[in-house]
């Protein structure tokens, strides 16, 4: 298992499990399966609606609660208060002691506010690590005023399409880790059919979706890929065993379109 260490000293995996747009209803066989596959690194958020159904399957699979590391993600919070109250309630949700990495969703609200509030939640010792999501480089310097703790983590929209190397290198100077939510590109773009990916995926005896994640691994971004089938989750975690030559990088490098797949942030 291949771990990026926080500023904090947190180790967290770089392969996790996404859980977006995942129901409820099947959540707890889909993070089952996952463990069971060898993700321990699980990524869910209140407005995903399965922060319980994530916290069950942790409980029912036997492993010791610090060999998973858990993220989810603050949704709609409007002060300091409100916040407490909402960390409060994914504690609940979750039910396994402590949060590994509390991110702020989106920077909405008095996020200056709602982060200070998730520094006293840390300082407390329920949560391990803070951080936020979808914070671009405006968001992040004006979080950065009132800070007192470095986010440890910056999730933001990242795949072969938009790269977002201005950001990873802004990540760098504050030492935030730059993890990547939808690395497959939500299937968007026609991913699994570009022909530079099948080239090279061709060329390891591989697939497209295990040369995009690979091609964020190898430059130590975390990846937290959804998926519903066993048969993904595993071909999605097998991508340690073969390297992207320079050349492949580069090729995949040209893919960049600089723009957002989504057009929320
Ligand atoms: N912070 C944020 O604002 C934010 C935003 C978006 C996402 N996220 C996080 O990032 C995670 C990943 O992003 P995402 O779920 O949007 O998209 P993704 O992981 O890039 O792609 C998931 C899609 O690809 C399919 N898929 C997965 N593995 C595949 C494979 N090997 N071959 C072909 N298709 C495959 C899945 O279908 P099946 O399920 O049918 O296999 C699903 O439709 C989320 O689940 C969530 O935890 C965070």
């Amino acid at each position: 298992m291949d771990f990026v260490t926080l500023n904090n000293g947190i180790k967290m995996p770089l392969i996790g499990f996404g859980t977006y747009q995942m129901p409820s209803r099947i959540t707890e066989r889909c993070v089952e399966e996952a463990l069971s596959v060898g993700y321990r690194h699980i990524d869910t958020a209140q407005c995903y609606g399965n922060e319980r159904e994530v916290g069950r399957a942790i409980k029912n699979s036997g492993f010791n609660r610090e060999k998973i590391f858990v993220t989810t993600k603050i949704w709609g919070g409007r002060g300091y208060r409100d916040t407490l109250t909402s960390i409060e309630s994914s504690l609940r949700a979750l039910d396994i002691g402590y949060i590994d990495l509390l991110l702020i969703h989106e920077p909405t609200g008095n996020f200056n506010e709602i982060y200070r509030a998730m520094e006293t939640k840390y300082r407390e010792g329920s949560l391990r690590a803070i951080g936020v999501a979808n914070f671009l480089e405006t968001n992040f310097f004006r979080l950065m005023q009132t800070a007192q703790i470095v986010p440890a983590v910056n999730q933001i929209e990242t795949h072969v399409f938009r790269q977002q190397n201005n950001m990873n290198r802004l990540m760098k100077r504050f030492s935030t880790v730059h993890e990547s939510w939808s690395p497959l590109a939500c299937g968007k773009n026609g991913i699994f059919s570009n022909a530079t990916l099948k080239k090279i995926a061709a060329s390891h005896d591989k697939t497209i979706a295990q040369v995009a994640l690979r091609f964020l691994y190898q430059q130590d971004i975390p990846i937290i890929p959804k998926s519903t089938h066993i048969e993904r989750m595993k071909e999605n975690f097998s991508i340690t065993d073969f390297e992207l030559s320079a050349e492949e990088l580069a090729e995949i490098n040209r893919l960049d379109t600089g723009k957002s797949l989504f057009s929320w942030w």
